[in-house]
């Protein structure tokens, strides 16, 4: 399933939305080149799932996961900066997978082998407002469902 925006806004709104379906356990898992909107999206998801509109939701970058308080837990990671898979044996990430909070990873291809079943959103630049999500369920029933909805 694809979906274009045509501004940042746009993308918050659809992260919004996206929020509102998700449930504790849920795990996304954001694809897509520097500055293709995955934060963007991930600011909408919160707000969706009930974070206060003054929270400030950016990349973690130093710290490499941020917890924001909603509905249920919200752990956004942001692995850019992630070296190898011992890193993630160290921080013990895996952790929150098990939390019940839902989770949000930006660039999760760098530990998919360590992810369980993910929504994988796929972000492409197509202009300078215009991106495209693709999400893909990967026979995952919860995310299909999820998806269904959207
Ligand atoms: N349709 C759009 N959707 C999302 N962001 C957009 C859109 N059009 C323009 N932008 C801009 O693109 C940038 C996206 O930045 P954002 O931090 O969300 O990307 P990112 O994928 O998280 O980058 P990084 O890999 O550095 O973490 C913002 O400056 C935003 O205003
Ligand atoms: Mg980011």
């Amino acid at each position: 399933m694809k979906i274009i925006t045509h501004s940042a806004q746009e993308t918050v709104k659809l992260g919004a939305l996206l929020g509102k379906r998700l449930k504790a356990g849920d795990v996304i898992g954001l694809v897509g080149e520097l500055g293709s909107g995955k934060t963007t999206l991930v600011k909408g998801i919160a707000y969706g799932l009930g974070a206060s509109e003054k929270e400030e939701i950016s990349s973690p970058s130093f710290v490499l996961i941020k917890e924001y308080k909603a509905r249920i837990p919200v752990f956004h990671f942001d692995l850019y900066r992630l070296g190898g898979l011992k890193d993630v044996e160290q921080l013990g990430i895996e952790e929150y997978l098990f939390d019940q909070g839902v989770c949000l990873i930006e660039w999760a291809e760098k530990m998919k082998v360590l992810l369980p079943d993910y929504l994988q959103i796929r972000i492409k630049i197509k202009g300078e407002n215009k991106r495209e999500f693709a999400f893909s369920a990967n026979d995952n029933k919860r995310y299909i469902s999820v998806l269904e909805k959207l």
